[in-house]
């Protein structure tokens, strides 16, 4: 569709018809695979953005185009009204990998968030009584722009102009065991924490946190959420970023990742929470529907393979190593941060100015606050491909970093 345009034709276009609810760059990638992606003017990219943690298998992955090709001869959408057998699989090989029982399906994060909201509050108010309605989030978070989500996103810019904002939720700073301890009480309905705060500037949550996040909710009746839309689905080297802590939720959601480019969103939830929702409590009329559900089984083959996720582990480290390296070649000052293939690397002196220059050598990056450079890298990207992103930052560092 629109063969043939430049990107400048593109971009006029683009933005006399698409409402203007992102500050895009100059780019339309129109072919991808494996870990590259092409523009359509022809320029080859080494993405790791991908899709900012969705193309977590990589363009074309054959299992991902197997499943859409099946899914599309056979049958893309029935309504929820109906059993769905693919989306009835999916919740099996979620609830076997994780400590959840029970699984709502829906299309996007910030849908998961909302329903996990819902559940939690439906929850507290059956078994504790309507003045159990608080929600916690972490100042710096990120869940989703509907009004539930941004209102639990734990950064003003999101809220702005939207008021008023639902009520009953409020937020602490991320590790801060004493400003946990005050806050959470008997109106706690839920604390909602990502693991590793992804938009925020990748900042993970100390496992001590966690665990005291847990004893409270214990303490007070509070369902523990954990946000792993970004995190989860094999990014940390574990499935689930929790497990790296030993912490379990008994609420999570994911999104992104699990459809490897078609929309799903999930939230997941042991059987006493579950059990909250009745028919007619929440729906999504797209929500599991056999195409998304068929990809996501289809991801999760892939995740769950032996010897899938201790690869991931061992390339991120690499990668990992590379980058403090670098840090310390130019000395970049604050260390490299985050897990597994989600990580932070701060370089105030560059700024936003650092995606650009990346881009011009052929390397997709993402800068977060104007400051911190985050990289998602496909889970396969290779070792070679890994030796690529890294000599171009290093080119990059050479020629800019004074
Ligand atoms: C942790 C987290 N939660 C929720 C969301 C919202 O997801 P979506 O954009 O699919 O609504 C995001 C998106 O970046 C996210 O990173």
């Amino acid at each position: 569709m629109l063969e043939g345009l430049s990107t400048a034709e593109l971009v006029a276009k683009g933005q006399a018809v698409v409402m203007n609810t992102y500050g895009r760059l100059p780019l339309a990638l129109v072919r991808g695979e494996g870990s590259w992606v092409w523009d359509v003017e022809g320029t080859r990219y080494l993405d790791f953005v991908t899709g900012l943690a969705v193309n977590s298998l990589g363009y074309g992955h054959p299992a991902i185009v197997q499943a859409i090709q099946k899914q599309a001869k056979e049958i893309l959408h029935t309504s929820n009204l109906y059993w769905i057998p693919n989306q009835i699989a999916l919740a099996e090989r979620l609830a076997e990998s994780s400590f959840a029982s029970k699984v709502f399906f829906c299309n996007s994060g910030a849908e998961a968030n909302e329903a996990a909201i819902k559940l939690a509050r439906k929850y507290a108010k059956k078994k504790y009584g309507e003045d159990k309605f608080e929600i916690i989030s972490l100042k710096n978070s990120f869940h989703g722009r509907t009004l539930a989500t941004l209102t639990a996103t734990g950064q003003t810019k999101y809220q702005q102009g939207f008021a008023p904002l639902p009520e009953g939720f409020s937020y602490v700073e991320i590790n801060n065991l004493g400003e946990l301890k005050e806050r959470v009480n008997e109106k706690t309905a839920a604390l909602l924490i990502e693991p590793i705060q992804g938009e925020g500037g990748v900042f993970p949550a100390s496992e001590e946190f966690l665990r005291a996040a847990r004893e409270l909710c214990d303490q007070y009746g509070a369902l523990l959420i954990f946000d792993e839309v970004q995190v989860g689905l094999g990014r940390t080297g574990k499935l689930f970023a929790h497990e790296w802590s030993g912490v379990a939720p008994d609420i999570m959601t994911l999104a992104k990742a699990l459809g490897g480019g078609v929309p799903i969103g999930a939230m997941l939830a042991g059987e006493e929470a579950a059990a909250a929702f009745q028919p007619g409590d929440h729906a999504s009329t797209f929500g599991g529907n056999p195409l998304a559900t068929a990809v996501g089984c289809a991801v999760l083959d892939v995740m769950r393979q032996p010897g899938f996720l201790e690869d991931v582990r061992e390339r991120a480290l690499y990668f990992r190593q590379g980058l403090e390296h670098l840090a310390e070649k130019y000395k970049t000052g604050e260390s490299v941060r985050g897990q597994g293939f989600i990580l932070g690397w701060p370089l105030p002196k560059l700024g936003g100015e650092v995606v650009q220059l990346c881009r011009e050598r052929g390397l997709l990056v993402n800068c977060i606050g104007g400051k911190t450079l985050r990289f998602l890298p496909p889970l396969t990207v290779s070792k070679e491909e890994i030796d690529q992103a890294l000599g171009i930052l290093d080119r990059v560092l050479s020629e800019n970093w004074k």
